[in-house]
């Protein structure tokens, strides 16, 4: 089968040696003769899988030895939208709107306390990173998303606060080289760069927890889950064992230094063809621009037709925007290669010949 250049937002592609790890240990796990989708989460061939996805989630972000947790739970990052204020919130906390997701986020956080929404990029359709923010003394934490997957915004630097800061760096964790040391808690949905959906990584730092003064669900507790070493309840085993293949990947690759490089030369691509081309038009603008969603579209109606065709022809996929977006959308996540970007150019560069 020819290639297909999968531009999905996620669940999104992992690299090939991923799939295959992944697909041999559903039929016998390490020589075990037993399937990782059989083996008990409480064994010490899975006890170890954690405990070196853990390092690797610390390690490649440079948190390790820095009194973080590495915790992988299961409801995806919408459930930590729930869980950051339920550990952390004890009167107000500070939020940033940049997107849906920061939305989605303060709306789960106002059922705990007061919300103060300190800066939004609503008026302009998420267009940008509002700056210049004063942040108020006094806060129990501020939360911010650093790259907006809709509408293709993504932070360069981290927001300071007298107080912990909470990022979801959900579609550009592991992507590239952040000060994550400047942020209390990271958390994000594993299926961008790290493995399948319906699990999340919160890498949080101990010393802010145990701080709100409320008797915590044990499920919505992180120091219970810390506790019990993810194991409170039974673990995502696959999931897990599928992110640390790709842990692996990334660490042998050069880890975030090196996916750096790879992402920003693809990045570059890309908008270089949606600058030079006069009949597209880059959504976000240009200083905030998002090095894993590029979000674009087109002058003229017609034109659609004739991309999506294109598209086809050439086996590109999940292009489209989010349905709140309109517009297109290609997601450059970490396993995406040059390759399939060159040829979502190619498309671009060559509809001028059937317009
Ligand atoms: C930035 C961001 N936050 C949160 C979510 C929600 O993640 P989940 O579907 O795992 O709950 C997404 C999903 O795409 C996202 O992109």
């Amino acid at each position: 089968m020819s290639k297909v250049h999968n531009f999905c937002a996620g669940p999104c592609l992992l690299p090939d040696e991923v799939y295959r790890g992944a697909a041999e240990a559903v039929i016998d796990f390490n020589g075990s003769g037993l399937s990782i989708l059989s083996i008990s989460h409480r064994s010490k061939e899975f006890i170890a899988v954690l405990e070196e996805a853990q390092h690797l989630a610390l390690s490649l972000l440079g948190l390790e030895g820095k009194g973080y947790s590495a915790l992988f739970l299961q409801g995806g990052a919408s459930m930590e939208f729930l869980r950051v204020p339920y550990n952390l919130m004890k009167t107000k906390a500070g939020y940033i709107d940049t997107g849906n997701w920061s939305s989605k986020a303060i709306a789960q956080a106002q059922a705990f306390g007061e919300v103060n929404v300190l800066a939004s990029s609503k008026d302009r359709k998420y267009a940008y990173i509002p700056e210049g923010i004063v942040i108020p003394r006094g806060l129990d934490y501020v939360h911010y998303t650093s790259n907006n997957t809709i509408y293709g915004t993504q932070y360069r630097d981290v927001p300071q606060a007298d107080c912990p800061i909470v990022c979801d760096m959900s579609s550009d964790i592991y992507s590239r080289v952040y000060d994550c040391d400047k942020i209390d808690l990271i958390y994000a949905g594993a299926q961008k760069n790290i493995g399948p959906a319906g699990l999340s990584v919160v890498l949080v730092r101990d010393s802010i927890l145990g701080k709100s003064g409320r008797v915590l669900p044990q499920m919505m507790d992180y120091a219970e889950h810390i506790d019990k070493g993810s194991l409170y309840h039974t673990a995502n085993v696959f999931a897990i064992y599928t992110s640390l293949l790709n842990l692996r990947w990334l660490d042998r690759l050069g880890g975030v230094e090196a996916i750096e490089k790879i992402n920003n030369q693809k990045a570059r691509t890309l908008y270089r063809a949606i600058d030079d081309l006069d009949y597209v038009v880059g959504l976000a603008d240009v200083e905030y621009r998002s090095k894993m969603n590029v979000t674009f579209d087109f002058k003229e109606e017609q034109m659609k037709g004739i991309f999506d065709t294109m598209c086809a022809e050439a086996n590109i996929t999940n292009i489209k925007g989010h349905r709140v977006a309109g517009g297109y959308r290609a997601s450059l996540y970490n396993a995406l290669t040059q390759e399939s970007v060159d040829a979502l150019v190619g498309v671009l560069h060559e509809m001028k010949s059937k317009i």
